[in-house]
């Protein structure tokens, strides 16, 4: 092979060389997997990974590469798209996704900066945009694609920090956290993504910074312990930045009660951050999108689009109620948003905590393209019915027991009297024989197994299989 022949050029050439590649990367999945992963013990998968030649002096064909590494990764990976993989909010992946990840990386579109990717910058902003319409912000509103959840939290908890400093007269980002930030504090659920703690220490506030609020049975933030919380900071003299709402908990999927919390962030002047890295699918279905009230009311949403738009990683989106927000974190730099652009040249870096950035959004336009509302709605939907299902195949079964009422696509229970020895056990060795992928959590310091239902082909049939395959893991004595 020839230097030429490395590059993914886009021209006749380029396009065919790439054309017979991926014939070669689609052959390398042909794995004959019947189970959501092989049965390898965890060792011999790292003798085997040892056995990979990473570079030798001279290159190797590709098509051997490619075959070599769907012998060892992908017939020793997870397989999302298998029914029995539940263990996390893990989907499968579009073919329109997957196959523009092919484009996105061929044409390499960096979006720190408007002359490595102008028509995607504009394009970034226009699904942005069209997401803030459909949480229901106003026209105002706009955004950056981030790498997942955790960090579009951290960003719209980075914007909260920059706010109160601001309202200080303080510019955080050249002087520091004021005086004043050790009397800050963010509020959230007990349910809460951590990294909303993430963002805390990260920012230079402190763990201890994050007040988390109980929730009621149904895992939601409990509205009376919400204004207990403010009541008593308040009288301490202390100040709430941020309070963050949970649209879809990791392990419960409950949403908060938004618009309530909404009302007490405006009360005490706090930003409004609303985690809908899980939930914020649901404004696709007409039925689920009622769940989401109050949304509209926030400083700032976080979409995963590799949760439940069934992305491909990385694609996640944080939306401001207004653009201007970002003002607070943009630094200028002598390479990249010098600040004298011409109009329309909008430099993405200047609302990330990222530099070089990959095109994301175009997959997730190919996607709500191809798909379009009405098959996006109606999959979410069989993903409910089917952890609904699953609540009540466990009530009606005598070995479990529903450990949380099912408000999403997740299950979470327990088999009574065999205690958290046995959960573990019975998930670890489906685990290892690759059997199923069950997640396993403590809510409420209640251990439970939880089963996440992140494929819409997947049946009813499917859920029985997977809890008669966890009941013959229990032991058969208690
Ligand atoms: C509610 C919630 N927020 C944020 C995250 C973090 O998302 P990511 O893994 O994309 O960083 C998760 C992950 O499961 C989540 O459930």
């Amino acid at each position: 092979m020839t230097w030429q022949d490395y590059f993914a050029a886009t021209d006749r050439d380029g396009r065919e060389r790439l054309t017979q590649a991926a014939q070669w990367a689609i052959e390398s999945l042909d794995q004959d997997l019947t189970a959501p992963r092989s049965s390898v013990a965890p060792l011999a998968l790292h003798e085997l990974a040892r056995e990979v030649e990473i570079c030798r002096e001279d290159g190797e064909p590709l098509a051997d590469v490619l075959r070599d590494l769907g012998d060892v990764v992908w017939a020793h990976g997870v397989v999302p798209s298998d029914p029995a993989t539940v263990a996390h909010l893990h989907p499968p992946t579009t073919v329109p996704a997957v196959v523009t990840e092919l484009a996105i990386a061929a044409t390499n579109q960096s979006m720190d900066s408007w002359d490595q990717a102008p028509m995607a910058t504009a394009l970034e902003l226009r699904l942005l945009e069209w997401l803030g319409g459909q949480l229901g912000l106003p026209s105002s509103a706009t955004g950056v694609m981030t790498s997942g959840g955790t960090a579009s939290n951290v960003l719209g908890i980075t914007l909260a920090r920059s706010r109160a400093a601001a309202a200080l007269g303080v510019d955080v980002l050249k002087s520091g956290l004021p005086r004043e930030a050790s009397t800050w504090h963010i509020l959230c659920s007990d349910q809460a993504h951590f990294s909303v703690q993430r963002a805390a220490a990260q920012l230079g506030l402190g763990r201890d910074a994050v007040t988390t609020v109980a929730t009621t049975s149904d895992g939601v933030m409990d509205i009376n312990a919400l204004d207990a919380a403010l009541g008593h900071l308040r009288q301490e003299h202390q100040r709430v930045i941020a309070i963050v709402g949970t649209a879809g908990t990791t392990d419960l999927g409950a949403i908060d009660p938004l618009a309530e919390i909404a009302k007490r962030a405006e009360a005490h002047n706090a930003w409004f951050h609303v985690d809908a890295a899980v939930a914020g699918a649901f404004v696709m279905s007409d039925t689920l999108r009622p769940r989401l009230a109050g949304i509209e009311l926030a400083d700032s949403v976080t979409v995963d689009f590799h949760k439940l738009w069934w992305q491909p990683f990385n694609a996640s989106a944080l939306v401001v109620r207004d653009g201007a927000s970002f003002d607070l974190l943009r630094v200028k730099s002598s390479y990249l948003d010098r600040g004298d652009e011409l109009e329309g040249m909008i430099n993405l870096v200047g609302r990330s905590l990222d530099t070089s950035r990959r095109f994301d959004a175009a997959k997730v336009v190919a996607s709500l393209r191809t798909i379009g509302r009405r098959q996006f709605g109606a999959m979410l939907e069989q993903l409910t019915s089917l952890a609904t299902y699953c609540g009540d195949t466990i009530t009606a079964r005598a070995e479990f027991d529903l450990v949380a009422p099912v408000h999403g696509v997740t299950c979470l229970f327990d088999a009574p009297g065999y205690g958290e020895t046995a959960l573990r056990e019975a998930q670890q060795r489906l685990l290892l024989r690759g059997e199923v992928i069950l997640g396993r959590t403590v809510i409420k310091g209640r251990p439970a197994l939880k089963c996440t239902f992140m494929n819409p082909l997947a049946t009813t049939a499917d859920v029985d299989r997977i809890l008669d395959l966890i009941a013959t893991e229990l032991p058969t004595t208690l």
